[in-house]
């Protein structure tokens, strides 16, 4: 289809249009040296915002809004397809008609504001020179997917995905990583990552499940702070730093049959209540500067036109003084999807007038909205609200004083030696021990005259890494067969390795025999099971981004693999490699232990093994819920009390594993919870709860001390429980530590009928332990004797 259907001009026409010069206005304020100054770098932001925008006409200040994708991604279009091709296709020639050389001249005569996947530091100065020679020089902000490590760029550092992060519970380990994805994306050249993804997943078909934070409101917006303050480093002013862009607003983790960008249709009280939370905290505690609208509608409007939640929500209640950006060709698809435009112009009144702030991407657009202006459709203030922000960024990032970057600088930061350090320490925390019969795992460090067997689809490869990262030099990646060879090989086993097929759906029955007869000679097997996320691989992706699922279980000839291995009788140690979650409950009952791995990045071969054998005790838990089956769809932990009501006719009614959920090599004793008081007096109040833990096994260990709520009478339903505070600890054997952990009003807040945030008067039930599940938790009461109103 092509997106730009309703277009009569030709993209060639509009840019003989463009190259044209503008006489510079010479009668504006200039600073002491008498350059304009907005050239100043000692004025304030304010000023030069306001100086520079006194020079620039309606279009200059459009041209700002305007992304287009790297000259790089076009040019190897160009070079894959034929003309006739490249005139027709958009995916790959991304506008049709219109050729990389001519994006260029836009660049120079100042027709871009911003290029989106720019991937190498060269080719960033290059289009930071044309935008140079532009008569305002105003220079390119260039955003990237930099969603765990700037991974799109070659030789990048790959932390673990996002699902992966999460599961590690360690706020402050994620927080160091994006600083560290912020300094090398700054060595490229690349000023904007659009991260975090704060959609609270739902629905784990969705084959975005690895890109989120899981299933908790809490947790994904502790996530997603410590991610943007990581990126922005408050303000992000400076050349150290960069805008992070929370996304996707909203709910597009909820679709109705879990397929990407279909419609989602909750309630309001879901909004506020599940999905809102973590775009509240973004906006108030962390000041993200961009928000991404999402590709889905909710009840009918498209997110590009949500006027109540871009504008009335986020800007006017909650406070957001960022920008927005559309995601990929959106706008446009108010029409070409939704049908609720009736061409692209229409569709682009309706998301500027929503409080939409710039295109991603692509020609027609600043034509059409210079229009729409000129006709009074759209109101020039908000151009010039738009123009305003994206140049404040552009002044506080510092590339009005240097648009260029150092290439040797960029080689000596990426893959930096403290960034691999944090890296590894995510992946080890990461790392879910989701089943240990008989404490077959940690294994022996005396491996002499043993054979280990390794096969599986994800065994050797770089599927380890997640979505949203190009191939990355080998030598900085830790594969689970080089990680396990390497620790195993030291502790005197042999590893014997077969490749049975190396994505999920192309294992033959032929090399299942011959896996199976391998797996005899060896005293135990590894099988390296799951999915594959990795978009450098599109055709053979079984999860990740447009490629969802309609099942949770192994894809392709997985299981098939894994029953004739256990069917020889041997132990069977499966390691999921997967942001998806996987649901085989058989396979689970019929091996000795289960690792899921998730997607832990570059360094996933090397933790994987430390556990494996001993030198690390796993220690991250579930993010999400595991279901035994799509059937019990939707299965989350934060359930209303009515949920299980009833039963399934063949289906129990029990996930595989609970949220919070995960094993560790060495067990914990958890006292009561006592609190610092039992009343909960008012807006500022704040109570400890304090909890006893104590390594009671033989081994040191980190243990996730959790705590959950439960409104036990209220005006809405709520919850069975919401996790509101959790602090990971590490204890030696024997040791007891006292954990504190805070509750306050937000805690305890709730919307009421007229959607103020609202603490009700009644019974709370606090309670701590080391997952979600009954079994696992202690109780105590707090009590709320009078209502407390919050500020939002
Ligand atoms: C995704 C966004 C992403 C954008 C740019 C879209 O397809 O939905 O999350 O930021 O592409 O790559």
């Amino acid at each position: 289809m092509n997106i730009f259907k309703n277009i009569s001009i030709t993209a060639f026409s509009l840019l003989t249009v463009l190259v044209s010069c503008k006489n510079q206005d010479n009668t504006k304020a200039s600073s002491t040296d008498g350059n304009p100054l907005y050239l100043d770098a000692t004025a304030s932001v304010n000023d030069r915002v306001s100086d520079l925008m006194s020079r620039m006409t309606l279009e200059d200040k459009v041209y700002q809004m305007c992304q287009y994708v790297g000259l790089e991604h076009m040019k190897h279009a160009e070079n894959e397809l034929t003309p006739e091709e490249l005139e027709k296709n958009d995916a790959l020639g991304f506008y049709p008609g219109v050729h990389s050389d001519s994006i260029g001249r836009l660049a120079e005569a100042g027709h871009v504001g911003s290029f989106l996947h720019v991937v190498t530091p060269e080719e960033a100065n290059h289009l930071q020179r044309l935008a140079q020679k532009s008569p305002l020089k105003i220079p390119l902000l260039i955003g990237i997917d930099a969603i765990h490590g700037n991974g799109l760029v070659s030789g990048s550092t790959i932390y673990p995905s996002p699902i992966s992060q999460a599961a590690t519970f360690d706020d402050a380990l994620i927080k160091e990583g994006s600083r560290q994805t912020a300094l090398e994306m700054r060595a490229n050249g690349m000023h904007w990552s659009f991260t975090p993804n704060i959609d609270v997943l739902r629905d784990p078909r969705w084959g975005r499940t690895g890109e989120t934070y899981g299933e908790d409101p809490f947790l994904v917006g502790n996530m997603g702070v410590a991610t943007i303050n990581g990126l922005q480093s408050d303000d992000f002013s400076g050349t150290e730093s960069v805008i992070a862009c929370a996304k996707h607003l909203i709910a597009g983790s909820s679709s109705i049959n879990g397929l990407n960008a279909s419609p989602t249709d909750v309630s309001k009280r879901t909004l506020f209540e599940i999905f809102l939370p973590p775009y509240r905290r973004a906006v108030q505690e962390a000041n993200v500067y961009s928000i991404m609208a999402a590709h889905n509608e909710v009840a009918g409007l498209p997110g590009h036109m949500d006027k109540f939640m871009m504008n009335d929500l986020m800007r006017d209640r909650w406070g957001f003084e960022g920008f927005y950006v559309s995601d990929w060709n959106d706008i446009s698809r108010i029409d070409i999807w939704h049908h609720v435009a009736k061409d692209f112009k229409q569709s682009i009144e309706f998301s500027i007038n929503a409080g939409m702030d710039m295109n991603m991407h692509g020609p027609i657009f600043d034509k059409l909205l210079i229009e729409l202006v000129n006709e009074g459709k759209v109101d020039e203030a908000r151009v010039d609200y738009a123009c305003r922000k994206i140049l404040e960024a552009k002044f506080k990032l510092g590339l009005f004083e240097n648009p260029f970057i150092d290439v040797e600088k960029a080689k000596s930061t990426n893959f930096a030696k403290s960034h691999q350090e944090n890296a590894l320490e995510q992946a080890r925390k990461a790392i879910v021990l989701q089943k240990n019969d008989k404490n077959i795992l940690p294994l022996s460090t005396n491996g002499k005259s043993k054979t280990i067997f390794i096969t599986g689809p994800n065994a050797n490869n770089q599927t380890t890494l997640g979505d949203w990262v190009s191939p990355q030099p080998e030598e900085n990646v830790v594969t689970m067969l080089e990680g396990i060879t390497t620790i195993g090989e030291a502790n005197g086993y042999s590893i014997d390795y077969f490749d049975a097929g190396d994505r999920s759906k192309e294992i033959t029955d032929a090399n299942i025999s011959k896996a199976a007869q391998k797996a005899k000679q060896a005293d135990l097997s590894v099988l390296v099971l799951g999915e594959n996320s990795f978009r450098h691989d599109w055709g053979r992706k079984t999860t990740g981004e447009n490629v969802d699922r309609a099942t949770l279980q192994l894809s392709g000839n997985q299981l098939k693999l894994a029953k004739e291995i256990i069917a020889l009788g041997k132990p069977v140690i499966v390691v999921y490699v997967s942001g998806s979650p996987i649901a085989e409950p058989w396979l689970e009952n019929n091996v000795a232990a289960v690792l899921n791995t998730w997607e832990s990045g570059a360094f996933a071969g090397q933790a994987t093994a430390e556990i494996l054998f001993g030198q690390v005790n796993p220690s991250g838990k579930l993010p999400l819920t595991i279901p035994r089956s799509v059937g019990q769809l939707q299965m989350v932990y934060n359930h209303k009390p009515t949920a299980y009501i009833h039963k399934y006719n063949t289906e129990k009614k029990v996930p595989l594993h609970p949220f919070g959920f995960g094993l560790s090599y060495t067990t914990f004793k958890f006292s009561e919870p006592k609190l610092s008081k039992t009343s909960f007096s008012g807006i500022d109040d704040e109570i400890t709860a304090t909890v006893e833990v104590t390594n009671t096994g033989k081994v040191a260990g980190d243990e996730v001390v959790q705590l959950y709520i439960h409104d036990e009478v209220s005006s809405y339903t709520r919850p069975v429980k919401e996790l509101k505070a959790y602090k990971r600890v590490s204890l030696n054997p024997g040791e007891t530590k006292t954990v504190s952990l805070t509750i306050n009003a937000e805690s305890l807040a709730m919307y009421d009928s007229a959607y103020n945030f609202v603490v009700e008067p009644g019974d709370f039930t606090i309670m701590t332990g080391n997952s979600s599940s009954d079994k696992s938790l202690k109780t105590t009461m707090l009590n709320v004797p009078q209502l407390i109103k919050l500020k939002n």
